[in-house]
């Protein structure tokens, strides 16, 4: 039987945005929201294998609005699949003001992660066992997005392959 992803996801991860956080124009800096996003995936990848694990890739980063100094940072993030030795992690974040407590979805994200050996080599996973609507959404959702990253990793090493260098 396959391990739930409630088990190992992450409710309501809290950050406090200071000016440190900001770019130039006064609004959160992506790469820290990502670095920061690439943690927590970590720690859910780690919850759920109970194995050392290794960013392979990053997709699906959609900034939909910004954050500002002030506002907290409310991070939701949940295992959506299993395979041999990968899993995709979605995460969510919430830009929440304060005072007035308004929120507004500021990004969504899909990390895939490897658990790796002693060699740093893949190693298996357990399975997972979505029990939610939702849950079992997001499962069938991430079989579709692992194909299409399949899929665009061999057109570009085809696509390297017959790109001929200049005579
Ligand atoms: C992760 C790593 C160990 C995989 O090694 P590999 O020889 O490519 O292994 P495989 O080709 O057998 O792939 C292993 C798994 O990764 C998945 N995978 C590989 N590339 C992927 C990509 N671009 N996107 C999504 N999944 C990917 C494969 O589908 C496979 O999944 P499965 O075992 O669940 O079916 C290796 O690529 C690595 O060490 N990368 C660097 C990781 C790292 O240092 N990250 C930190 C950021 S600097």
């Amino acid at each position: 039987m396959g391990k739930s992803p409630q088990e190992s996801a992450v409710n309501d991860y809290v950050y406090k945005i200071f000016p440190n956080d900001l770019n130039s124009k006064g609004t959160v800096f992506g790469g820290t929201i990502t670095a920061l996003l690439d943690r927590i995936a970590l720690v859910i990848a780690e919850r759920h294998s109970s194995k050392t694990c290794v960013t392979v890739s990053i997709d699906a980063v959609h900034f939909l609005a910004p954050a500002k100094s002030g506002d907290n940072l409310i991070i939701q993030g949940m295992i959506n699949r299993s395979w041999n030795s990968s899993m995709e992690i979605g995460l969510k974040v919430t830009a929440e003001n304060p005072f007035s407590k308004d929120q507004k979805h500021i990004l969504s994200a899909y990390f895939t992660f490897v658990a790796v050996d002693d060699w740093g080599k893949p190693t298996s996973v357990p399975p997972l066992e979505p029990k939610t609507h939702d849950e079992k959404r997001r499962f069938e959702e991430a079989a579709l997005r692992k194909e299409r990253r399949i899929h665009a990793t061999r057109q570009q090493e085809e696509f390297r392959k017959s790109f001929k260098k200049d005579s």
